[in-house]
């Protein structure tokens, strides 16, 4: 099926605000999580049959240090503690790509931030 882009400022979003102030994002913004482990940015997939899903992440991340995440599907973590490298400037995106088994119909992916630093800033999810 095509790649379908969800956009993180369209996302629900637990302790963290949609800014714009780093160009390169997609759409109207990304969002910066509190700075914090616990944050999370959440999307609801739609896939029309179940099966293999390629996520890919978008995100930013300015420090000179990895920040991690884990990403669940549908509630359970299937990967802990993901690094998201430091890709060199706020401004400077990535995209992280992992392969997870979605259901048919609505499906739930979370991205908490598993360190003090929070998560990367987030621009999209496409899956
Ligand atoms: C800076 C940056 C934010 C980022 C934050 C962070 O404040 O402007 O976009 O989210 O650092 O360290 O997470
Ligand atoms: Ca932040």
């Amino acid at each position: 099926a095509a790649t379908v882009r969800y956009e993180a400022e369209n996302a629900t979003i637990s302790q963290g605000v949609v800014e714009s102030n780093h160009a390169g994002f997609s759409g109207t913004g990304f969002v910066n999580s509190d700075n914090a482990s616990g944050p999370y940015t959440e999307w609801t997939v739609n896939a029309p049959v179940a099966g293999t899903a390629t996520l890919a992440i978008r995100y930013a991340n300015g420090t000179t240090g990895a920040r991690t995440a884990d990403v669940s599907v549908n509630g359970t973590v299937v990967s802990a503690g993901r690094s998201f490298a430091a890709t060199g400037a706020w401004t400077t995106w990535a995209t992280s790509t992992l392969t997870t088994t979605l259901n048919a119909g609505d499906n739930t992916i979370r991205l908490t931030a598993a360190n003090s630093g929070g998560n990367p800033n987030l621009d999209y999810l496409e899956v």
